[in-house]
């Protein structure tokens, strides 16, 4: 059995971009700028490593913090501030956001030229036509790690669980498309399917995105699988030193000893998403830069 170790994956590619960086000469420098509305603590945390990820490869960051009750319009004029700030490359909204904030009407404020978590619609829509687009982060990142392990995709049936516009749905176009990691036959899963269990028993890889810690045990689980698990819920536990743990969507102790490969919680998707993210950073940049030339 392989563990798919994202700290390994992600420590190659953040070193790619540092040489791209290095490369690209001292004034130009691909910059994201994250937007965190509140302080959630699992927001804080992400958000605080997403910047501290731009430092480590020589881009540049900008945070900007706006108090959990902000008005809308607020921020919208926070987000339009970025957009015509031509120093910027990549904003994010850390997500989810305040009750109060229509979530879709924020995504769709972005420019889609510098939405680097790919979550805006035409983002969305030029991936399903396997059109160059901003993959979101977290899918992005599995294919980086299918890729940096060299694990064989072509003509497997995966089962992606969970729909969400962040994971599962990108992620199920994804491993469909015609590419080196892709080319699977893709059941997708979700809280109205029926023999959820017999449907992954079948699977040759498995990707676990629902958010319940522990959901996917060995039953669900065939001999020499691949499992990837997307799970990072904060599951209270007095004993450990910040009074939770970080678990995935797969009860890893009885399912990890049958599979091929699997991803470890923490340590595995999760640097992923930043690699896919800064990824797409240093793609908005270089589409921004590009000179081009009539001919
Ligand atoms: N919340 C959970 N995942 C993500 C992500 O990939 N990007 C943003 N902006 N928010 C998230």
């Amino acid at each position: 059995m392989v563990i798919l170790d994202g700290k390994k994956a992600s420590q190659a590619i953040k070193n790619q971009l540092k040489q791209q960086v290095l490369s690209l000469g001292s004034d130009k420098k691909p910059h994201l700028a994250a937007i965190l509305v509140g302080n959630d603590g699992a927001s804080e945390t992400y958000v605080a490593s997403k910047v501290r990820s731009c430092e480590e490869v020589g881009f540049e960051s900008t945070l900007v913090r706006l108090d959990n009750d902000v008005s809308e319009s607020t921020l919208l004029q926070a987000i339009e501030t970025l957009n015509a700030d031509d120093s910027v490359d990549g904003i994010l909204v850390q997500l989810p956001l305040p009750k109060h904030i229509r979530e879709q009407r924020v995504i769709e404020s972005i420019d889609a030229e510098k939405d680097v978590d790919g979550f805006h619609p035409v983002n969305a829509g030029k991936l399903v036509q396997g059109l160059p687009s901003f993959i979101p982060a977290t899918p992005y990142g599995i294919m980086l790690m299918l890729a940096h392990f060299n694990i064989d995709t072509k003509g497997k049936h995966a089962v992606v669980i969970g729909r969400s516009n962040i994971v599962g749905r990108p992620m199920s176009i994804l491993l469909s498309s015609n590419h080196p990691q892709g080319n699977c036959t893709v059941t997708i899963c979700h809280s109205h399917t029926k023999n959820l269990e017999d449907i992954c028993a079948r699977a040759d890889i498995i990707v676990a995105a629902l958010g319940r810690p522990g959901f996917v045990t060995n039953n669900m689980v065939k001999d020499g699988a691949v499992v990837i698990d997307v799970g990072i819920t904060r599951v209270e536990d007095s004993a450990a030193p910040k009074g939770y743990r970080i678990k995935g969507d797969v009860a890893y102790e009885e399912v990890a000893p049958k599979t091929s490969a699997i991803t470890p919680v923490p340590g595995g998707v999760g640097l992923m998403t930043i690699a896919g993210l800064l990824k797409n950073t240093m793609q908005a940049h270089l589409n921004r830069t590009q000179i081009t030339v009539d001919r």
